[in-house]
């Protein structure tokens, strides 16, 4: 299935193994996709947050299928029914935390994983379809976490669905109709709960199965690298196990660390206090704030205070928020530069790192209120992150005189030993 040398083959051992062999080779696909698989051999830890991506997704999938046995998705009960779930479930309380937090830290990787994409051009020719792939993935994370905020059905739940939904009705003609498929009737009620509560499970399985088709791709084209330089001979690679296996296990041990913290010391940290008051349409918070990892996109929508032609402010807010999504999908197309890697690229690299600040700047914009100086702030942030898209990076690309790129990725680790002053290793690595 790869196009690069595989490090070794499989040979099942036993007679049971030559039998399966024989009629459904799993093991073998297992052998080669994460045994001998080979791997660029200067792969650093930004490349082991996909590997913790699909940990944390068998996580919240296996929390979830248990806390569903307990949760009931009636407007009446949803919210005591968390509340027994905390109080008289055995370990409910840790099945909680660990699948509320663990969506957290879903995106806390997730967003660290886009972010090496970006630095690495990992989305250039030919993993354009890959990059979709987990565009696509990113917005199906989006839906199932929106969703699953509103099951516990308290005060933040109500009201997000509300303005969520709500978002909608600024399209001419469609927008009342979709808003009131989303939620089974003209308001957020009983039947949204109920198909929130459908959704937020199915969903996602159908993560899992886009997942399947990203790793597929990406064992298509193979893994790029820091250089950005592509494979070019076997020695350029390591097998897959140990070396690999090994890193990303390193990686996944120090982010549970990190996430045991939360869970363990301070479960309540990201969520809203106001969660814990049940939903009571009658009684508006001061503010509704989404969950952090939606702040930036908060930010973008309420930055847009003015009509734009024909276009109102709140119809314009909704296509800036839709349309920041959007522009991701692009991003194979808007970026020129024939060098992939951010190492070699001085101009980009700077513009990264101040991509990287807007975005954390829109996040902190979305939590304060939407007036004054935050509004200005948020309308300027909002002008990078879209200037940074369309503007900087497809003329960045024509103008920018890149660093002298090495031949290979063999050569490049090479001359890193050096210059730290190792012993250069074998060019032929362990098999
Ligand atoms: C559940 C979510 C996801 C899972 C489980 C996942 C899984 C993986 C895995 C296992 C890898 C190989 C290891 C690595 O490079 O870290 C990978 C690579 C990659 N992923 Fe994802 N991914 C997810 C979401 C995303 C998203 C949201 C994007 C982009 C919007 C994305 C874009 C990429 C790209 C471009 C690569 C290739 C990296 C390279 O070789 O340079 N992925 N993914």
């Amino acid at each position: 299935m790869s196009k690069f040398e595989s490090h070794g083959s499989y040979t099942p051992a036993t007679g049971f193994g030559k039998w399966i062999d024989a009629r459904m080779p799993l093991p073998r696909l297992m052998h080669d996709s994460f045994v001998a698989y080979p791997v660029p051999r200067n792969l650093n830890y930004a490349y082991t947050f996909g590997g913790m991506l699909s940990i944390m997704l068998v996580a919240q999938i296996l929390t979830g299928i248990v806390l569903a046995m307990h949760y009931t998705s009636s407007i009446d009960t949803a919210f005591s029914s968390v509340e027994s779930i905390m109080r008289d479930v055995n370990s409910g309380w840790l099945l909680r935390y660990l699948h509320s937090n663990g969506a957290s830290f879903f995106f806390i990787a997730v967003y660290l994983h886009i972010f090496r994409g970006m630095y690495y051009g990992s989305y250039k020719a030919p993993r354009e379809l890959l990059w979709i792939l987990g565009c696509i993935i990113y917005l199906l994370m989006m839906a199932t976490a929106f969703m699953g905020y509103v099951l516990p059905w308290g005060q933040m739940s109500y009201w997000g669905a509300q303005v969520i939904t709500g978002f909608f009705t600024a399209f001419p003609v469609v927008g009342e109709p979709i808003q009131q498929l989303l939620l089974g009737g003209f308001a957020v009620d009983e039947p949204t709960l109920n198909r929130f509560f459908s959704l937020h499970y199915l969903l996602p399985f159908m993560i899992a199965g886009v997942v399947i088709l990203h790793v597929w791709a990406l064992h298509v084209t193979g893994q790029t690298n820091p250089t950005g330089i592509e494979v070019k001979t076997k020695t350029d690679t390591i097998p897959f196990t140990p070396y690999a296996t090994i890193k990303d296990a390193f990686a996944l041990i120090v982010f549970f660390i990190a996430f045991a913290y939360f869970v363990f010391y301070i479960p309540n940290y990201l969520g809203h206090p106001d969660n814990y008051i049940e939903a009571n349409p009658l009684v508006t918070p001061a503010h509704i704030v989404p969950e952090w990892y939606f702040l930036p996109f908060y930010a973008i929508l309420r930055a847009i205070t003015f009509n734009i032609g024909p276009i109102d402010s709140k119809l314009g807010g909704v296509l800036a928020m839709f349309g920041s999504i959007a522009v991701l999908f692009l991003l194979p197309w808007l970026d020129t530069s024939k060098i992939r890697s951010a190492v070699y690229r001085p101009w980009y690299k700077l513009f990264f790192w101040l991509f990287v600040a807007d975005a954390i700047f829109l996040g902190w914009l979305g939590a304060k209120p939407a007036q004054g100086v935050y509004t200005l702030l948020a309308q300027l942030a909002t002008a990078f992150y879209f200037a940074f898209f369309l503007i900087i990076l497809p003329v960045l690309g024509l103008i920018e005189t890149p660093r002298r790129t090495p031949n290979s990725i063999t050569e490049a680790v090479l001359e890193k030993n050096k210059k730290r002053g190792r012993v250069a290793p074998s060019a032929t690595p362990a098999e």
